[in-house]
């Protein structure tokens, strides 16, 4: 009997520590052949999410081969090493932080979105996903702080949703989620680890493997939300 063919998929954020062991699961287990892009180093194409011309070239570059079956946005920001962090207060919300944050979490990934979205499959389930978090929840903001992070994402959820839209009118078998992969050991997280404890902390590894699994358990009608790595939808 003849081989299924792989299936396809694309992961922007490769070089991220969830991104990563993306990529992994989806090459071990997932029967996937896949495209990585990041910012810089080793990937099959490079892209920076504030610029672009470099989005449109490297779908333009992948664009080329056959149509996939998942795109995958692994990009995100919080905080730099150079002592940019989140707020913990409106007084020090600041201009120059909140561009970038959003640049890179919500304006980033719906570039993303228009310049890879035409390379989904039309006919059959195809999905792009992107991950966002919970705290971009406005209905599940209880705690405050984190303003511009917690406010990109919610954008972020905004624009899948709206997408999600238009994509079915084109594709019915189509999906667009938002995804939050609880609190992982990455370099994101690393300075607010403290509050979660080690049992309530993923390994990257983990988080792949919960993700995968509610990717695969998505349907058409479920397109547009925020779903966390148990699979439980998260209201806006
Ligand atoms: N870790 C957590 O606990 C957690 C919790 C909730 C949500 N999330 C979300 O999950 C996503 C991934 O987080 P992570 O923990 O894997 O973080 P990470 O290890 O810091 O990875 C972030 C990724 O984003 C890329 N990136 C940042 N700015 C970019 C730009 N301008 N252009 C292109 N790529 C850019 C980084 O590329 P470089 O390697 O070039 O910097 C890296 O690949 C983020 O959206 C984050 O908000 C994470």
């Amino acid at each position: 009997m003849a081989k299924a063919p792989a299936k396809r998929a694309i992961v922007l954020g490769a070089s991220g520590g969830i991104g990563a062991a993306v990529v992994a699961r989806l090459r071990q287990f997932g029967g996937y052949e896949v495209l990585t892009g990041s910012r810089s180093g080793s990937a099959d194409f490079l892209f920076d999410l504030t610029d672009e011309s470099s989005i449109a070239r490297a779908a333009e570059q992948v664009g080329n081969s056959e149509p996939v079956d998942l795109v995958f946005i692994a990009t995100g920001l919080l905080h730099r090493d150079d002592g940019m962090n989140p707020e913990k207060s409106w007084r020090a919300v600041n201009a120059a932080y909140m561009s970038e944050i959003f640049a890179v979490n919500a304006i980033g990934p719906a570039l993303v979105a228009k310049h890879f979205l035409p390379l989904l499959k039309r006919d059959r389930r195809a999905v792009l996903a992107a991950l966002s978090a919970r705290v971009g929840s406005i209905d599940d903001n209880r705690l405050g702080g984190w303003h511009s992070y917690r406010a990109s994402k919610a954008a972020l959820n905004m624009l899948m949703k709206t997408f999600a839209i238009e994509l079915s009118r084109r594709n019915p078998h189509s999906i667009i989620a938002s995804l939050h992969p609880g609190t992982v050991d990455t370099g994101l997280s690393r300075p607010f680890q403290r509050s979660v404890g080690a049992a309530g902390l993923f390994a990257p590894e983990e988080c792949a493997d919960a993700l995968l699994k509610v990717i695969d358990s998505l349907k058409p009608e479920d397109s547009g939300g925020l779903f966390g790595w148990d699979g439980a939808r998260i209201p806006f």
